[in-house]
């Protein structure tokens, strides 16, 4: 769906430079400031927002590809009989909910090109010519990578529900991320440009989730997936986790050090209302999943993790 933003000439208008690109109230750390210089605060700021652009940028390239071959594989043969139970009608209408889906991710693209076309730095390995949806070797390799891989990690013909699951979680960290910018930006034209971002994904979380109640999930398909899923919800239930933990392990040497840092810095209202946000959304399809598992419920099991113990299954490379 086309959004009544003039997304385009907004971006046009600005300036981003990396130490700040969205102009937020505040730093995306503050608490750091208790533990850390200024100065290795600055660089890991300028870091997170760079792999952020990078991998927005790459998301929404291949979110591109992938949801035109789910949409092509339902009228195909109603994606290993997940929707055998629904009429032609139903599964046209949930393709075309899916190719304007892919509408909006296309625009997402350009837009995250637009940005880093301004930024006042490169961004290392961005290859924007190749990552481009209407690249046939790109198409190829999104179409491969599919059938090996969820997340990142290597699944032997993932289930349609890995894959759902895995999107829907993607799908929420942005939402909850270009929330949180809306929010506190100072900027109004970038608060314009997050308010487009915020109307598509809401509206994507909510397609996703229709169509998670839609389906008939095999029941071993869950019990496959949950713990895959529980991890993968982890890995942002705190904005940008694993960046933080990787800079941490880098620079202080003290595990209870690190642990302390970690709880603090999560703590002001920005991380929490993040938390808040994603955590809610991703419930919303856990539940769908275990109609029996209550929020509260569903916040201590990824409350109860370790952070800081796990091994983010080679992400934190
Ligand atoms: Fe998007
Ligand atoms: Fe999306």
């Amino acid at each position: 769906m086309k959004t009544d933003i003039p997304v385009f000439d907004l971006i046009d208008q600005c300036e981003f430079k990396i130490a700040d690109p969205f102009d937020l109230n505040a730093r995306l750390f503050p608490a750091l400031e208790q533990s850390l210089p200024d100065k290795l605060i600055g660089t890991f700021e300028t870091k997170v927002y760079k792999t952020w652009l990078h991998l927005g940028f790459n998301g929404e390239s291949l979110v591109s590809v992938f949801y035109n071959i789910i949409a092509d594989r339902l009228q195909q043969d109603r994606y290993d009989g997940y929707f055998d139970h629904l009429s032609d009608l139903e599964v046209d209408t949930i393709v075309s909910d899916f190719r304007s889906v892919v509408e909006d991710e296309e625009r997402h693209r350009e837009i995250f090109y637009a940005i880093i076309k301004k930024l006042d730095v490169d961004i290392e390995g961005y290859q924007p010519d190749f990552y481009d949806p209407n690249n046939k070797d790109y198409q190829e390799s999104v179409a491969n990578g599919i059938t090996k891989n969820v997340m990142g990690e290597a699944v032997d013909n993932p289930t349609l529900l890995d894959q759902l699951t895995a999107i829907l979680t993607i799908e929420t960290y942005l939402l909850a991320t270009f929330s949180m910018f809306y929010k506190t930006t100072t900027n109004e034209n970038k608060k314009l440009i997050f308010k487009s971002f915020l109307q598509d994904e809401s509206r994507h979380v909510a397609h996703f989730i229709r169509l998670l109640k839609q389906a008939r999930i095999p029941k071993e398909h869950i019990d496959q997936a949950d713990r895959r899923i529980i991890l993968n919800i982890l890995d942002n239930s705190n904005f940008e986790l694993i960046a933080l933990i990787k800079y941490l392990r880098d620079i202080v040497k003290n595990k209870d050090k690190q642990s302390a840092i970690i709880n603090n810095v999560y703590k002001d209202t920005f991380h929490q209302t993040f938390k808040h946000i994603y955590l809610t959304k991703c419930w919303q399809f856990y539940n769908i999943l275990h109609p029996n598992v209550s929020e509260q419920e569903f916040v201590k099991i990824i409350d109860d993790f370790d952070v800081l113990n796990l091994e983010y299954r080679g992400r934190l490379q």
